[in-house]
């Protein structure tokens, strides 16, 4: 059974809903794409910034994708401020540098008809498209929803939106085209030992690496003073010498 679009809207004004669906043979099929880990952390209310800079700069062409509309600033900053992290679910993908590269959101059903339902959105920052992030982000928003219990994985995207069906398809989800827009959904298997292993060695290697990545990230700074520093001394130096 389908359920009705715009199941868990999210809370951009007037936007349509960003959900996707998983499948069976997802993680074989997301393996035979991303053969190494990508750390994957799950993201709080601390990140709300990052998730906010990663947004905005996507461009009109890429929030049209992402929400349904060219969405402005400001709802994007509307969008940000309402994430409720109690509830939902932010995954994110950093690189060395601590950009936010990737981010999707898992939306939990809040319509009782529909009590075992999440949506998923995505969106990648171009520089960092094609190498398998929107896809194991997917797999991670699949893991999770299943540890807690969903049935039932919605995506809602623009017909044009190649890559986004894609995923869905690779991972299994059935998906219906209603003109210009549509929706994928994707059956969960129940959640197993296997599964809630898996997260928790996910969550802690994505923990680790972001710890490296902010300790590396301060050194590097530092470093960056501590030659500027060098290099004053040593202007300054010139300009004394007779
Ligand atoms: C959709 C999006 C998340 C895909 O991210 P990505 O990291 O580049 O995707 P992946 O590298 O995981 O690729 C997944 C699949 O899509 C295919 N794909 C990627 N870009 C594609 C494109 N432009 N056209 C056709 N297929 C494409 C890949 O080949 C891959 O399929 P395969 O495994 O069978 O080879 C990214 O393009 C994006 O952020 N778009 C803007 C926002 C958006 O559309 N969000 C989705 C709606 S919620």
């Amino acid at each position: 059974m389908v359920q009705p679009k715009n199941l868990i809207k999210p809370s951009l004004e007037g936007s349509t809903d960003f959900l996707r669906p998983p499948s069976a043979n997802g993680a074989a099929q997301s393996a035979k794409r991303t053969p190494v880990m990508i750390p994957i952390r799950s993201l709080g209310p601390s990140h709300r910034e990052r998730i906010a800079g990663h947004l905005l700069s996507l461009s009109d062409q890429d929030r049209y994708l992402r929400f349904g509309y060219a969405a402005s600033d400001e709802q994007i900053q509307r969008y940000v401020a309402g994430l409720r992290f109690e509830r939902d679910d932010i995954f994110g993908i950093y690189n060395r540098r601590l950009e936010l590269i990737a981010m999707a959101h898992l939306a939990f059903s809040v319509d009782p008809s529909c009590a075992s339902c999440s949506e998923f959105g995505v969106s990648v920052l171009q520089h960092a498209r094609g190498r398998g992030y929107g896809a194991r982000l997917f797999d991670r928003a699949i893991m999770h929803a299943r540890n807690e219990g969903v049935t039932m994985m919605f995506i809602h995207a623009l017909s044009e939106n190649t890559a986004m069906l894609k995923i869905a398809r690779n991972a299994g989800a059935v998906v219906e085209r209603d003109g210009s827009e549509s929706e994928a959904y994707l059956k969960l298997p129940a959640a197993t030992m296997d599964s809630r292993v898996s997260e928790m060695v996910e969550d802690r290697y994505a923990e680790v690496d972001y710890r490296l990545k902010v300790q590396a990230k301060q050194f590097r700074d530092f470093l960056a003073g501590v030659r500027e520093v060098r290099r004053g001394v040593r202007d300054a130096r010139q300009k004394s010498a007779p």
